[in-house]
């Protein structure tokens, strides 16, 4: 699949966690979409492809993601729900807990999960994680930081 290897040129910022989440998500993917945008408004920035992960992939089939993402800022933000297994392995990769909490009567329920954002290398290696506190500023400042450095190094054949 061509575009999957064009994604793998780039440096992958990734969330993980729930459409249904009532505060946290919402707050966090916000904040992702802010940074992503201003990637893509500054050309002195390097590319940066966003990810929103599901921890809830029994509820958040591919439309309901789709639409999910319409409500933050940047439209590049891909989306990726796979099975209970595969979602599973994924937080585990990203040593990233999440639990299902009790049914409620109306068949709803939390998903109790960590809050972290991930930055991944164009060769799917872990670079740095992101917990809530960090504010959007610095994360920029980070990744940017990051991505310079990697392509610094891959010019001189380094890595
Ligand atoms: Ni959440």
């Amino acid at each position: 699949m061509r575009w999957i290897s064009r994604l793998q040129l780039f440096f992958f910022i990734i969330y993980m966690g729930f459409t249904h989440c009532p505060d946290i998500c919402p707050e966090e993917m916000e904040k992702l979409g802010k940074i992503v945008k201003t990637f893509d408004e500054n050309p002195d920035l390097p590319d940066l492809q966003p990810m929103f992960i599901t921890l809830d992939p029994e509820r958040d089939s591919p439309s309901v993601i789709k639409d999910y993402l319409k409500d933050f800022a940047s439209p590049r933000i891909i989306g990726f729900t796979g099975t209970e297994d595969e979602i599973r392995e994924i937080a585990k990769k990203f040593r990233a807990y999440f639990g299902k909490g009790p049914k409620d009567s109306d068949n709803d329920y939390i998903v109790d999960h960590t809050i972290i954002t991930y930055l991944i290398n164009p060769k799917g290696e872990f670079v740095n994680y992101f917990d809530r506190s960090v504010k959007a500023e610095n994360i920029i400042k980070t990744v940017t930081e990051h991505i310079k450095k990697y392509n610094e190094l891959e010019k001189r054949n380094l890595l």
